[in-house]
């Protein structure tokens, strides 16, 4: 399949990585030019993991072109995976600027974290074909995407994109409703104000609650989410056992849980308990990390 990457930045770089893996091939569009070296690096690097993965075309550059000029990247294109930066103003124009290039039946489908697929839509003068299609970084391994359509999407390109993104290898959702922050980083989101909250009260430092989690609950959510893994705690009581078991505890922490504003003075602090690491230390650690969810995602085959 023509696959058209528009923004070649942190996310791009690991679609194309994926669309190439997977056999497809088309272009990758950014503005700033340097950004070819960077994919092809980016493809060469993460070909060892995609690999054990089993997509049998990692590392390959078969079929990859990189222009600066967007409408020639969606010439033909079947699927354009936009991922350009979170700002509504310029991805609309953006859209303005390929629309006329497009494929009629070709499916535009938006990275956007946080930005609505109504606001998106105001940027073509056919709104049906534009889907948002939420990745987790780094798309090229973490599995889930969140896929997002409306009451002016065309029949069927839901199911149609769901199965593209399940023939990719991928863990596609489908919303039923547009919320800001679509699913996963809204849990994200509330976890974390609960850490950075737990972390200011004194409970315990920022680094033994990524400890806790990434040694506690976060080896349990690999496997499974949370309704599943409190269903299982209750055994064939279910989820209806849990509740009666542990649900006002759940409700008194709930209430207990705090507010945080991520303003100077939490940012001070976070500051202080977690000092930056340097660019190579954090290349190291990238690399263990996917490696580990590379070792996590083949275990999870078996
Ligand atoms: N970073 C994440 O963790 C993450 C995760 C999921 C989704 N997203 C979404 O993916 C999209 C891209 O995010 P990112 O983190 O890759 O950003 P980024 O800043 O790393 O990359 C954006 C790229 O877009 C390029 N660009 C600038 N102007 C452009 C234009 N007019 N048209 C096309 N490209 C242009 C930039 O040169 C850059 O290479 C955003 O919508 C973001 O919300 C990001």
């Amino acid at each position: 399949m023509n696959i058209a990457v528009l923004g070649s930045g942190t996310i791009g770089q690991s679609w194309c990585a994926l669309f190439l893996a997977a056999g497809h091939e088309g272009f990758a569009y950014d503005p700033n030019p340097n950004r070819e070296l960077e994919i092809r690096e980016f493809v060469t690097n993460s070909e060892v993991t995609l690999r054990a993965l089993g997509y049998q075309h990692a590392g390959s550059l078969t079929g990859f072109c990189f222009t600066t000029d967007a409408a020639k990247a969606v010439k033909g294109a079947q699927v354009i995976q936009e991922s350009a930066p979170e700002n509504l103003a310029l991805k609309q124009e953006l859209y303005r600027i390929i629309e006329s290039a497009l494929d009629p039946k070709s499916t535009i489908l938006s990275s956007t974290s946080g930005l609505t697929l109504d606001m998106l839509q105001i940027g073509f003068s056919d709104p049906s074909r534009i889907l948002i299609a939420h990745p987790f970084n780094p798309p090229h391994l973490i599995p889930l995407v969140e896929v997002l359509g409306n009451e002016l999407t065309a029949p069927d390109l839901i199911e149609w994109a769901l199965s593209f993104y399940e023939g990719l290898g991928k863990v596609p959702i489908e919303l039923k409703k547009s919320v800001p922050g679509h699913v996963a980083n809204r849990i994200q989101a509330v976890l974390w104000q609960e850490v950075l909250h737990l972390a200011k009260e004194g409970v315990a430092s920022l680094s033994d609650i990524d400890k806790a989690i990434a040694n506690g609950p976060g080896l349990r959510w690999a496997i499974y989410g949370p309704n599943q893994l409190f269903s299982l705690a209750a055994g064939a009581k279910g989820l209806e056992g849990f509740i009666d078991h542990l649900g006002p505890s759940f409700q008194g922490w709930w209430s207990a849980a705090g507010h945080v504003e991520l303003d100077f003075d939490t940012r001070q602090f976070i500051e202080g308990q977690y000092p930056r690491i340097d660019e190579n230390e954090c290349r190291a650690m990238k690399a263990h990390r996917d490696h580990l969810i590379c070792q996590i995602l083949n275990a999870k085959k078996l």
